[in-house]
């Protein structure tokens, strides 16, 4: 029987705990949740809990190791001594994993144990694993995905019932999708963590998230919305990625996808993610990103995959720069500084709000250095 040391017993801790303990499968009966680690004496409700880390690292019978605490410290720390005192790991942290990638995957490396991370990109979703699965047998081209619960649900009210962007956000928030700072998920930050984990699983590409270019929708109004919907448009946040001959292009950004693109559909805070690969073609997958059962079953995912000792997981990784500078489009800008934007000017809608000739991202990127309060949205061919 897997013993696990359960780090974490917040939204997803609690129900990767729930879910164990119910054990409705014969699979599920094969995990047991040893200790569970928790910050605060208040939150002690089970014999199994402790304040103290070094009960569930010094604990010999523990084998596998769940981080579900979230933030960057102390989350990274226990995992790297998790991976160093011979324990698999899996995370759904995908800020820590992202931001520490390259040391925690070497870690698990040197030590021969995995590190798994299928909850921290897509909720639910199976991508980390389906990825996996379809590199047994073929590349990864690219991939696009809506990977945030709450500006999906933001974008979907303001174009479904013409909503102010605040009473958006308010609601994601009280509905538990939100980050506890939202700033992760309305700068795109959030889906950038996604997008370097991702990269990471189809490419073996470690990115660095500072060097992926990331835009939000904080500066989202409601005539971007109208201006989309006149023109039989969608605005969605969108993560991608690509591998082309030594180039790995990756970046965030908000995107007018045409009304009958697979991604206008996905409505409220549902995720959605696709890749192509030359045999398999396009295949999408699409459900719940966040919340606490629907992330803490793919939590679980992992653990039965390590108890299968399914190792697909185990990939060289290799640090890689980001590479645009052939990613090219259309942007539709919304500016307080038009005069940041003249040499690349095509179509003036009004004083504020313009589109840009076809640019690349690494030129657009640049250019908003200069005016980082712009509203940017691709608009797809
Ligand atoms: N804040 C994230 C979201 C939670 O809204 O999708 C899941 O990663």
């Amino acid at each position: 029987m897997m013993k696990i040391g359960l780090l974490g017993h917040g939204v997803v801790g609690s129900g990767v705990r729930r879910i164990i303990d119910e054990g409705r499968t014969e699979e599920v009966s094969g995990l047991s949740v040893k200790r569970i680690l928790v910050k605060d004496q208040k939150e002690v409700s089970d014999e199994r809990m402790t304040l103290s880390y070094a009960d569930i690292l010094e604990d010999e019978e523990i084998d596998t190791v769940c981080e579900c605490m979230g933030g960057l410290e102390p989350a990274h720390t226990f995992v790297l001594d998790a991976l160093n005192h011979g324990r698999n790991a899996v995370t759904s942290n995908k800020k820590m994993l992202a931001t520490y990638l390259d040391e925690l995957m070497s870690a698990a490396e040197e030590n021969h144990v995995l590190l798994m991370y299928e909850a921290s990109v897509g909720g639910g979703i199976p991508w980390i694993s389906s990825l996996n699965e379809i590199r047994r047998v073929d590349e990864i081209e690219s991939f696009r995905g809506i990977l945030n619960g709450t500006t999906n649900y933001i974008l979907s009210g303001m174009n479904e019932k013409d909503a102010d962007f605040d009473e958006m956000l308010a609601e994601a928030q009280k509905l538990g999708y939100a980050e506890r700072n939202p700033a992760d998920d309305i700068d795109g930050m959030d889906v950038r963590y996604k997008t370097v984990l991702s990269c990471a699983a189809a490419f073996d590409a470690v990115l660095k998230p500072q060097d992926v270019p990331a835009y939000g929708v904080r500066y989202i109004s409601k005539e971007d919305m109208a201006y989309a919907k006149e023109h039989g448009r969608v605005i969605k946040l969108i993560g991608e990625g690509a591998a082309s001959g030594h180039a790995v292009h990756a970046f965030v950004m908000p995107q007018m996808l045409a009304q009958n693109d697979y991604f206008s559909m996905i409505s409220s805070n549902i995720n959605a993610v696709e890749c192509t690969s030359s045999t398999l073609g396009t295949a999408g997958f699409t459900g719940q990103g966040a919340g606490s059962l629907p992330t803490a079953h793919a939590v679980v995912q992992d653990l039965l995959n390590l108890e299968d000792h399914r190792t697909m997981a185990r990939r060289y990784l290799t640090a890689r720069d980001v590479d645009n500078h052939d990613v090219c489009r259309v942007f539709y800008i919304r500016t307080a500084k038009p005069e940041v934007f003249t040499g690349i000017v095509d179509q003036k809608i009004n004083e504020h709000v313009l589109l840009t000739k076809k640019v690349s991202l690494e030129e657009i990127d640049a250019i908003l250095k200069q005016d980082e309060t712009a509203f940017v949205c691709g608009v797809n061919e």
